[in-house]
């Protein structure tokens, strides 16, 4: 598609030149220089519609090569209005946060155990704590579980969630201002660490905090900014981190780390129904509890993966030879991802179908965390020529029903309250694998890595 489109903009660029050779250059018959201006742009062309002509005609070579393999594979094409009925009653299923939240399984005691170790004042004061484990394992889960728990709430005088993955002075000197104003204090025209650390210890005062910092990658954060106006305040305060490195949560002086566990089978498999049946469907569940229970058996107790499996299924009939497809798909074994990636999240990149798929990779575009918000992201795609509406239907309605698509399979997560409910995130794993996806084509970052894997770059992002 990216070959089409390049001839196509190497043609309307011709076009332009040859154009703008004509304004420029009015006719001076008797100097020797218009001979050459003149014959110059004629042979070029010549050469120009050459070499255009080689190109068009390889890339039908390329493409009647694909309809070959695609007859000896015996594919068959779904368009996408063929999968969006498919899909219509299950989108519907709508995603609010309070629907994530009944969502979860499995974690109640978990979650208490920590709420009553975390407001324990006999084990000092101003400690810190982690929960560690592996990507997709739920430890955001359960610590935003833990944030929001009510005895929490009236435990602490002063509560904040932060994930300071972006870029550490920033988030490290925003951290310190955020601190400040949710403490009641001001911090006025302070701009640096100096300026703002004793503002910190100021405004806290005898508050008793509790700090959320989420998907920590280096301890800097906290020595260089936290330690020592948080270690500082009086009263007993608490950090709770997530890391997916024991090392860090050690380096930060944890006084416990709790090692997050795999979900049980049984709560894989209730998680899976949650998300993919709705509760009138019993029938459907026993029938497909057999197969199901081997699908999440295949997801070793990874909620991110159960979370992904589901998404595809949702989308599939409601019978044991559609979902046997699923399990025996070839994808669970594909080896070739980065570290981390687990193969299922691939298979549901790669049930999408091909209009989706371009949509989901765009994303990578965009930094880790990022919030996007359903209108923005939407005219993107309708801007970047992504979505394409017939007849009645108008764009920005086929945007958004891409965008409930896309959230419905759970590669995007709502994360909106409010008037901002449709507001959503891409799980980090899922944006390091569509970086991986796009890696030949999109760039994102800084420019000085910008030569690594680019075959041919379309879009950056800097
Ligand atoms: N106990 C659970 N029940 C249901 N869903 C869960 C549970 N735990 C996690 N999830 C879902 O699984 C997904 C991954 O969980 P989460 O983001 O908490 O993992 P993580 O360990 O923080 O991953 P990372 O290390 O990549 O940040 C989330 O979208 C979440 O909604
Ligand atoms: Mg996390």
């Amino acid at each position: 598609m990216y070959d089409a489109d390049d001839i196509i903009d190497e043609c309307r660029i011709e076009g332009w030149k040859v154009q703008s050779s004509k304004q420029l250059q009015p006719l001076k018959l008797n100097t020797p220089a218009r001979c050459h201006s003149f014959l110059f742009p004629c042979f070029s062309r010549v050469a120009f519609h050459h070499e255009i002509g080689k190109k068009i005609k390889d890339l039908n070579i390329k493409l009647e090569d694909i309809s070959k393999e695609r007859q000896e594979l015996q594919l068959v094409s779904i368009t996408g209005e063929q999968r969006n009925s498919q899909m219509a009653h299950r989108i519907c299923r709508e995603t609010s946060s309070e629907y994530l939240e009944s969502d979860i399984v499995g974690i109640d005691e978990e979650a208490s155990n920590l709420v009553q170790l975390l407001m324990d004042r006999n084990r000092g004061r101003n400690l810190v704590y982690a929960i560690v484990g592996m990507g997709g394992i739920g430890k955001t889960t359960l610590a935003q579980k833990i944030f929001s728990t009510e005895q929490i709430r009236a435990h602490f005088d002063i509560k904040i969630c932060v994930c300071p993955c972006v870029s550490q002075d920033f988030v490290g000197i925003n951290l310190l201002k955020q601190i400040i104003r949710c403490a009641g204090g001001d911090f006025g025209d302070a701009k640096t660490k100096a300026e703002l650390g004793p503002l910190v210890r100021k405004a806290l005062g005898q508050k008793r905090f509790f700090l959320v910092l989420d998907d920590i990658w280096s301890e800097r954060v906290w020595e260089d900014f936290l330690r020592g106006p948080l270690l500082s305040g009086a009263a007993d305060s608490r950090t709770l981190v997530t890391t997916q490195n024991e090392a860090i949560a050690k380096q930060m002086g944890a006084v416990y780390c709790h090692s997050m566990k795999q979900l049980s089978v049984e709560h894989g498999w209730l998680m899976l129904c949650r998300r993919v049946f709705s509760d009138s469907e019993v029938e459907d569940i026993k029938e497909l509890k057999d197969v199901g229970m081997k699908i999440v058996r295949k997801c070793n107790g990874i909620p991110l993966a159960i979370e992904t499996i589901s998404g595809v299924l949702k989308t599939k009939e409601r019978n044991n030879r559609e979902w046997e497809k699923v399990l025996l798909s070839q994808t669970w074994t594909f080896n070739e991802l980065p570290h981390g990636i687990m193969p299922v999240l691939y298979l549901g990149y790669e049930d999408l179908p091909s209009h989706l798929k371009q949509c989901f990779i765009y994303c990578s575009l965009f930094p880790e965390n990022y919030e996007y918000s359903r209108m923005q992201l939407t005219q993107m795609w309708i801007a970047e020529g992504f979505v394409q509406a017939k007849e009645q239907v108008v764009e920005e309605d086929l945007a958004d029903n891409y965008y409930s698509e896309v959230v419905t399979r759970s590669l995007l997560q709502i994360t909106g309250k409010g008037f901002r409910e449709m507001d959503c995130k891409m799980h980090d794993l899922l944006q390091s694998l569509a970086l991986f996806v796009a890696q030949h084509e999109y760039f994102s970052g800084d420019p000085q890595h910008l030569e690594t894997t680019l075959v041919k770059p379309c879009h950056l992002s800097l």
